[in-house]
């Protein structure tokens, strides 16, 4: 919770306390691939759900745990990982 607040904007309390976050090596000790990642990120959308809030909240934070979530896997990598998102430019009217 800590991490969070300060992830959000709110006061520094997670450095306080365990000084930089170092996300990629604090995750470093456990699998993560895209099941952890997916199991991971649908507890994270139960609890939003649990504490009531709105759409489009829920929309903007996963968005952004789904980039930090992904960045995190450390197992399951294949060589020419694609994307989860078109790198295409869309094309100018
Ligand atoms: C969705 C896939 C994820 C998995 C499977 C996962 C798994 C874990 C595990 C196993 C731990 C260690 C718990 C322990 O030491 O007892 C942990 C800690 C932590 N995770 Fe994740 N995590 C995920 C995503 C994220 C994301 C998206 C964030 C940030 C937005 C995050 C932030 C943290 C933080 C701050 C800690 C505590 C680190 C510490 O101070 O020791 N994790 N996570």
């Amino acid at each position: 919770m800590p991490y969070l607040c300060e992830w959000l904007g709110g006061p520094k309390n997670y450095s306080a306390q365990r000084g930089h976050p170092r996300l990629r090596l604090r995750h470093g000790g456990f699998a993560i691939g895209e099941a952890e990642r997916d199991a991971g990120l649908a507890c994270m959308r139960a609890a939003l759900v649990d504490v009531g809030a709105t759409p489009e909240l829920q929309s903007a934070l996963m968005t952004s745990f789904f980039k930090t979530a992904d960045w995190l896997r450390n197992t399951g990598l294949s060589a020419s990982p694609t994307p989860s998102i078109s790198t295409t430019p869309k094309e100018s009217s």
